[in-house]
């Protein structure tokens, strides 16, 4: 089934950047997948000009063609029910997602999980090795693929092979504790270069190679027995600026966003929180900060209103339906006991919406709120900046973001701190239009000068610069 025309670029990424969903009258649509990892490399396919091969999101479809949907080339592999139960909410929602997030959640171990995980790596890797034109890159992506590139390269040696990882790379503490770790290392290692958002988490891969499995390193050099050197560097991911400017700058924006500021009553300030309905993020523990400071005086419904926009997300992971119940508990209890008739403190909305409408509400928003207990970048941070094309507007960020890095001028806050995180809410509800103005002035420059197409093309040509192996056996 080698049904695809040969690409010079691969993207292989858990996730097609669409979903498959079946309409109550049987017909099939496509509507954009969740996450950070497809709006960053959505924008990237498009200039390049490659094939993208994912999972379509549903469970026992018949593998179907390769296709072309809004003019992208997409390569679908199927998995099973049982495969997306042990492969995709197992392995890399139940054990590498928790353990890579500081063991936010804790991890399970589970050895019928882990065979799921290698018999999947290895489909996209047979189907990426079918789809690669002759000396082709291929860019592997995220936690989900971590054997992708040696099981590639086993095959297609020919191949430049890069692996980029959407999310932390823990620390040896606790990346020890996974049960695989050496064959976790062992399948990046197949890649010519491995990019990570921080630089420390590229030095943590680093000296782990160098203490587990006893290579020689140099820097963020890994020097391979066979004399094959492997870079593990650090690229920080961003988003299409100019598309979420122009957006922003959009009438129908423009008008959308002043019916949202309307209907919610006009309050003085909103504050605002988009996230995937994931426990790294720290929806609840900013909710509760809200709500204190509504309880406590500070903040009055009338004038503040908090407006959490959660992507449902692994709906069937245990830990993601205990913290689903407990957030929407939460926001009961603060409007309980806080909302007036029309004013509700917070409103919640539990669903996923068009780019146009999250334009609008980052344009409605005087707050953004993201206060992630770990995350790898935080694209939302990102996107709020670049829909401020005013200058206008307060970021409380999470310290622990890999955005906060960048971001430097935003409110940053411990979200393991709450009195901590119920102070900078006030003060970013409290501060003036100079003040904002500087701040955002400022994250603006970075977001503006650090966009996606200067991520992936640092990395791509960081790629290029790479030595030709020496090994070019050519493939059966
Ligand atoms: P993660 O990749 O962990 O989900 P990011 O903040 O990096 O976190 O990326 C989230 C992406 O999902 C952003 O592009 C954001 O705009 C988008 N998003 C989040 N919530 C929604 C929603 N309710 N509807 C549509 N898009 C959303
Ligand atoms: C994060 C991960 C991605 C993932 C996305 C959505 O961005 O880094 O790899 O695709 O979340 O999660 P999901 O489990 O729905 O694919």
């Amino acid at each position: 089934m080698t049904g695809a025309p040969q690409a010079d670029l691969v993207i292989v990424a858990n996730r097609l950047p669409v979903d498959r969903v079946t309409q109550p009258d049987g017909s099939v649509a496509w509507r954009p997948s969740p996450g950070g990892l497809v709006t960053a490399l959505e924008p990237v396919l498009r200039a390049n000009d490659g094939a993208w091969i994912g999972w379509p999101g549903s469970a026992d479809d018949d593998e179907f063609e390769p296709f072309v949907e809004n003019g992208l080339s997409l390569i679908p592999v199927a998995l099973s029910a049982q495969e997306v139960e042990e492969f995709y909410e197992g392995f890399s929602n139940g054990t590498l997602w928790p353990l890579y997030h500081d063991v936010i959640a804790k991890p399970e171990f589970h050895r019928e999980w882990w065979d799921s995980y290698v018999a999947v790596n290895q489909r996209f890797a047979d189907r990426a090795a079918q789809v690669a034109a002759e000396g082709a890159t291929v860019w592997v992506q995220d936690y989900q693929l971590q054997l992708v590139p040696q099981m590639l390269r086993a095959q297609r040696p020919d191949l430049r092979i890069g692996f980029y990882l959407h999310i932390p790379f823990p620390p040896a503490e606790l990346f020890s504790q996974l049960p695989w770790r050496r064959q976790i290392l062992e399948g990046l290692l197949g890649a010519d270069l491995i990019g990570f958002q921080l630089p420390g988490a590229a030095a943590n891969f680093v000296r782990l190679v160098r203490s587990r499995v006893g290579h020689k390193t140099h820097r963020d050099t890994i020097y391979l027995p066979d004399g094959r050197p492997v870079k593990a560097t650090a690229f920080p991911i961003s988003i299409d600026t100019a598309g979420f400017e122009e957006l922003a700058r959009s009438d129908e924006v423009a008008k959308r966003a002043a019916e949202i500021r309307e209907a919610l009553g006009n309050p003085r300030r909103i504050f605002l929180g988009v996230d995937r309905l994931d426990y790294t993020k720290g929806i609840y523990s900013r909710l509760r900060a809200f709500g204190e400071l509504v309880r406590d005086g500070h903040l009055d419904v009338e004038d503040a209103v908090f407006v959490q926009v959660a992507t449902p997300s692994r709906e069937r992971v245990e830990q993601y339906r205990i913290l689903r119940d407990d957030i929407e508990m939460l926001v009961g209890r603060i409007n309980g006991d806080y909302g007036k008739i029309g004013n509700p403190a917070i409103h919640y909305l539990h669903n996923s919406y068009p780019r146009e409408e999250m334009a609008a509400f980052y344009r409605a928003a005087d707050v953004m709120v993201v206060t992630p207990f770990r995350d790898g970048m935080n694209l939302v941070a990102k996107e709020y900046v670049a829909c401020r094309f005013d200058d206008d507007g307060a970021l409380v960020l999470s310290e622990f973001a890999g955005a906060a890095q960048e971001l430097r001028q935003a409110w940053l806050v411990n979200p393991y701190d709450i009195d901590g995180m119920k102070s900078a809410l006030l003060d970013a509800f409290a501060a003036d239009r100079k003040e904002t103005s500087r701040r955002m002035r400022a994250m603006r420059r970075t977001v503006v000068q650090n966009d996606v197409a200067k991520w992936a093309a640092d990395f791509l040509r960081k790629l290029e610069e790479l030595p030709e192996q020496h090994d070019k056996t050519v493939r059966q």
